[in-house]
């Protein structure tokens, strides 16, 4: 086999064989590839896709290129997956409050990606948490607390945690292919009896449009069923951040205050409710959606979810009051500047990739590979569709190393804004599959 010869037919839209796509995902993981063919193979796929089957092998190759989980607990192996947003820490939430419920959670994650955050990013805001463990102390943390959140451990799918770095810095992100590969690959290995996918749809997302958003919706399920892990995807609106916030600290503090119980309401609860409804009702846990959300819901507000994220959080290596006191731990930018707005309005409309833009050119996201992140970077106060304003009302708030971060980061996130007479406000659940 040849990476060279893999790559051309790719790139003259020739779907290499199932055995040259799983020689190729070994060879990501063992170093055969090297990160040029990577690059290159991944911008073919982008490009000419690999067409259903294609899609599958390489999945499958991906899945095995690593060790494979297998678990013996009382109680449905499950988890939930986003497809990558801006302001979107649903997973921090789903995995305690899922657990409380009796779901056991071993959740794969990844960095950030493109414009948009990674769980394990922000998780690294949490002094002590590691994010890098042993299968073993993975699987031991998933059977005490009942869900635990790592980075592609030890060694699973190694050779999505190599093409995912090489995606996010070469403009490679965009593909159903590669996305379903690339996602599939790490909850195949991690086990799963069932997996709730979150396929963001809009200016944020990787797919803009509702039409892509279907279609990577559907292969995600189709892909995922056919393996044998029970997958069904809600598509869900990424036209305006999931939070108010954007970074990562910021969004770790966001999620500790919905777990005290300081936020009540708003678009990231209301996404953790309907995915985990959603999950719980497939798991037979709960009668039906509507139900199930109503237990994801009590576990948010009788501090049980709280209890559960105390617990990973310890058993992580992480501080075990972290509900208590770990927001005045979490780091801080030195400059804070607001954003405001220039004229009255209803805010119209909401160019969310710029924003996750501007948080990975503050530093919190990555330009290159070997790129250190800033933790403590990022905006905060995000107005969302439809918040009127008065002229000089702020938009939102810059958290920056530096002045001249700050400045820079001001044009963009301003321009992200367009003001209007009258807003609409997208459902946040646009569509449900599988
Ligand atoms: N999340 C992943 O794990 N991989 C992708 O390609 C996109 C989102």
């Amino acid at each position: 086999m040849d990476a060279r010869a893999v790559i051309a037919a790719v790139r003259d839209g020739r779907v290499p064989d199932a055995a040259a796509l799983r020689w190729f995902a070994a060879g990501l993981a063992s170093g055969v590839v090297t990160d040029a063919q990577a690059g290159a193979f991944a911008m073919a796929v982008v490009l000419k896709g690999l067409g259903e089957a294609g899609r599958v092998a390489l999945t499958e190759g991906m899945r095995d290129s690593g060790d494979i989980l297998r678990w013996d607990l009382p109680g449905p192996v499950a988890d939930k997956h986003s497809t990558g947003g801006v302001g979107d820490t649903v997973s921090l939430l789903l995995a305690p409050a899922l657990a409380a419920c009796g779901v056991f959670v071993p959740m794969v994650s990844g960095r950030g990606l493109g414009h948009t955050g990674g769980t394990l990013d922000k998780l690294d805001a949490l002094d002590g948490y590691r994010t890098e463990v042993s299968a073993a102390q993975f699987s031991r943390v998933v059977a005490e607390t009942g869900c635990a959140i790592a980075g592609a451990t030890g060694n699973i799918a190694p050779a999505d945690k190599r093409l995912y770095l090489v995606r996010d810095v070469t403009s490679t992100v965009e593909s159903v292919d590669l996305i379903t590969a690339s996602i599939l690959s790490k909850k195949l290995a991690a086990g799963l009896e069932a997996l709730v996918m979150d396929v963001k749809c809009g200016s944020g997302a990787f797919m803009a449009t509702r039409e892509d958003a279907r279609a990577l919706a559907e292969a995600l399920v189709a892909t995922g069923t056919g393996a044998g892990c029970a997958t069904l995807a809600l598509i869900t609106d990424m036209d305006q951040p999931l939070a108010p916030v954007a970074g990562n600290a910021l969004e770790v503090a966001e999620v500790l205050r919905v777990l005290r119980g300081d936020v009540r309401g708003g678009r990231l609860r209301a996404a953790t409710e309907a995915l985990g409804g959603a999950l719980l009702a497939r798991l037979g846990l709960a009668a039906d959606e509507s139900a199930g959300q109503a237990q994801i819901a009590a576990t948010l507000d009788d501090g049980r979810a709280a209890e559960r994220f105390g617990r990973m959080v310890a058993a992580m290596g992480g501080a075990a009051d972290v509900i208590e006191n770990g927001l005045s731990r979490l780091p801080e930018a030195p400059v804070v500047v607001e954003v405001t707005a220039g004229e009255a309005g209803a805010v119209a409309r909401i160019d969310t990739r710029a924003l996750g833009e501007a948080v990975v050119h503050l530093g919190g996201g990555r330009l290159r590979e070997d790129d250190r992140l800033d933790l403590s970077v990022g905006l905060s106060d995000l107005l969302g569709l439809g918040a009127t304003v008065a002229r000089g009302d702020p938009l939102a708030r810059i958290h920056a190393a530096t002045e001249e971060a700050a400045e820079a980061a001001r044009a963009a996130v301003a321009g992200a804004y367009t003001l209007g007479e009258t807003a609409e406000v997208p459902d946040l659940v646009l569509e449900r599959i599988g």
